[in-house]
Formats: structure tokens, C-alpha cells, sequence
């Protein structure tokens, strides 16, 4: 049985020496997802956030390994702080025995949530730059020799929670591009190149003073570069095929995530990656409409809309993301006449 997330708290601050159990103050559950406990916790006159694995989980979905990805999430923050101290939490230790650890609490009046910041129709304020800079040099420190891979031999646990609920359990539902979502599948699962985050979304980004702070590290594995970039760029596309006002600003973002991210790019060729860049991320505009997880905030008509982008993008990818992009605002006028 899980101990109550109070019990837990108070265990993980003794065990990592932030205070003594009686020095725990309030508990504020954040949201959470069905595999993890998070919450603000006041330990004496700090704060601090602390995240749980959980050994059941809260759905009866088929997750996998839910411990096991603790481990995994702190060591990419880790490598986050040593490669980009400048956007990266704090750490305050992990607990293996737990499956839990602290990290700062990012708060506080200059603190907004990309995804609800974009949702509200805020105008960009160079976001999608500062992320494609991070990932960039996180992927690039990661395929040097002598990086330490030994957390983040995850494919199975990457196969299970996003090559198979978005590429493979698409293709059943597309037979047309079943095979090309396919090789996607198999390309994803057998590079082991650079660091790969795995949840590069808006809504596991918070941007503090100007400068975006990426969480929410669960799926971290050695794999495939062109996966964060065109998970990130995929929510940007959504997000525009969503907000006619914002459109061409949230397009106009794709090249400027894609110029910060490739000035990084050491470990193979820059047209090469973004080729691939150019094939998956289609594949994933389709899957956030009929894989397992279906984005949220969009209508049927805008839903049918990204169908009808996605489907001759995977048949016959477009090279450079500049013309994805225009692809995409052609498209999208069409569309809409
Ligand atoms: N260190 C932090 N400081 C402040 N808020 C945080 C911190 N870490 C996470 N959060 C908030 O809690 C939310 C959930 O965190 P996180 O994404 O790590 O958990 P999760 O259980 O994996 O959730 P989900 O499955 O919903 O993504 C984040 O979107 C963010 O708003
Ligand atoms: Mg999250």
C-alpha cells in the first residue's frame, strides 16, 4: 500500500536532510499525472517541490514502469542543470527507495506555464527560441563521447508510452500511411544518438523571468534527435491550427525553434535531421488526433482540419521546416475558404 502523500513527504525531507519530519508544513498537490504524486511542500520557511512515482497506478491504463522512470526524469534534470545551468531547476536529491525526489518550486508573479500562456492567446515572447536552444545543446552534450548513458537505456519503456499510443496505434487507424508511420516507429526505436526528453510539451514548461524551464522528464532515453523537436514544433502547429489570430506568429515560431536547436547540431548532418524532423512531425499532428491521446482543445472541424494537413505530409514529406511551414499556411487558407 502507498502511504498517504503527507507520510511520504515527511519521509523524503528526513531522508534527504532538508528538515526534520516535524519541520513539514503544507501540502499542495500540483496536478499530476496517473503515474506520479506532485506537490509544493513548506518545509520550515522553504519550499520546495517534491515528485513521487507511484508504484500502482491512479488509472487502469497499461503504463509501464512507473519507478523505474523516477530515476530516469531526475538524472535528465540532472544532466539539464549541468548543460544548462542557466534554465534548469534546482535539484535537492532523490530518494531511490521512494521513487521520489525535491526540486525548487518554481513560483511567483513572473512565473507563467507556456501551455496556458499560449492557450490564452498571449503574444510569444521568444519561448520557442529559448526551448529549441536547450534541447539543442542537451542533445549535442549527450552524443559526445564519454556521456553516461546508463540511466536512459529506456527504449521499451519510449516504445511503450509513446511509439506505440502515437505511431503504431495510429497506423491501425490509417491504413494509407500505416507503412511510412511504421518506419517512423522502427527509426524511432533503434537510434540510441542523443538524450531524447520525451515530453518536450508546453504544458511541462514554465517560463521563469523570460526563461523557460523544462519538467516533467519521465520518458528520458538515449534515441532518436528529430523526436523532442518535432514533439515540441507539433504542439506549436496544433496550437495554430487552433487560434486563427495567433497562426502566423505560432508558425513563424517553427523556424525560430528550429534555428536555436540547429546551431547544436554535431553529431550528424543538419539537412539529415531535419528531414526527419520534417517526416515525424506530421506523424504526430495526426496521432494527437487519432492515436491514444487525443489533444484536448480542439473542435471536430479543426480536428478533420489537421487530418487533411497531416495525411499528404507523411505521403510525401517536404524537406526544411521553412516549407513545412508554408505547407501548413496554404493549407490552412484553403482549408478555410
Ligand atoms: N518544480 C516545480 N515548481 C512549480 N511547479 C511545478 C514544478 N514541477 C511541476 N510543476 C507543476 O506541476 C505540473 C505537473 O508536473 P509534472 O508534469 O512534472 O507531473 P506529471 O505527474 O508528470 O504530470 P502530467 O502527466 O500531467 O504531465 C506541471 O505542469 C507544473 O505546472
Ligand atoms: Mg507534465
Amino acid at each position: 500500500m502507498t502511504q498517504p502523500l503527507e507520510a511520504r513527504c515527511r519521509d523524503l525531507i528526513e531522508a534527504l536532510d532538508l528538515g526534520r519530519a516535524s519541520d513539514l508544513g503544507e501540502v499542495k498537490p500540483l496536478t499530476g499525472g496517473v503515474a506520479s504524486d506532485i506537490a509544493a511542500v513548506r518545509v520550515g520557511g522553504d519550499a520546495y517541490c517534491v515528485k513521487f512515482a507511484l508504484p500502482k497506478l491512479k488509472v487502469a491504463a497499461d503504463w509501464f514502469a512507473p519507478v523505474h522512470r523516477n530515476a530516469a526524469e531526475y538524472a535528465w534534470l540532472q544532466v539539464a542543470a549541468d548543460v544548462v545551468p542557466q534554465g534548469a531547476i534546482r535539484l535537492f536529491g532523490r530518494s531511490e527507495e521512494q521513487h521520489g525526489f525535491a526540486m525548487e518550486l518554481i513560483a511567483g508573479d513572473d512565473v507563467y506555464l507556456w501551455k496556458t500562456a499560449m492557450l490564452d492567446g498571449a503574444p510569444l515572447r521568444g519561448e520557442a527560441a529559448a526551448v529549441g536552444e536547450i534541447i539543442g545543446r542537451i542533445h549535442a552534450a549527450s552524443a559526445k563521447a564519454g556521456f553516461d548513458t546508463s540511466t536512459f537505456r529506456n527504449r521499451d519503456d519510449f516504445r511503450a508510452l509513446r511509439i506505440e499510443p502515437y505511431l503504431t496505434f495510429t497506423a491501425g487507424a490509417h491504413p494509407d500511411v500505416a507503412a511510412e508511420l511504421t518506419a517512423l516507429a522502427d527509426m524511432l526505436y533503434q537510434s540510441d544518438a542523443v538524450l531524447v526528453h520525451g515530453d518536450v510539451s508546453p504544458k511541462n514548461i514554465l517560463i521563469r523571468d523570460g526563461a523557460p524551464v523544462i519538467l516533467d522528464a519521465e520518458c528520458a532515453t538515449m534515441g532518436d534527435a528529430s523526436f523532442d523537436p518535432a514533439f515540441c514544433l507539433n504542439h506549436l502547429v496544433l496550437k495554430a491550427v487552433h487560434l486563427p489570430p495567433q497562426r502566423a506568429e505560432l508558425l513563424d515560431a517553427i523556424g525560430q525553434f528550429w534555428g536555436a536547436y540547429a546551431a547544436h547540431i554535431t553529431w550528424e548532418d543538419a539537412a539529415e535531421l531535419e528531414a526527419r524532423v520534417c517526416r515525424l512531425l506530421p506523424a504526430l499532428m495526426l496521432a494527437r488526433i487519432d492515436g491514444k491521446s487525443p489533444v484536448e482543445y480542439l473542435v471536430e472541424t479543426r480536428r478533420e482540419q489537421v487530418r487533411q494537413l497531416a495525411l499528404p505530409l507523411i505521403a510525401s514529406p517536404v524537406p526544411t521546416l521553412a516549407g513545412f511551414a508554408n505547407e501548413l499556411k496554404s493549407g490552412l487558407e484553403e482549408l478555410e475558404t
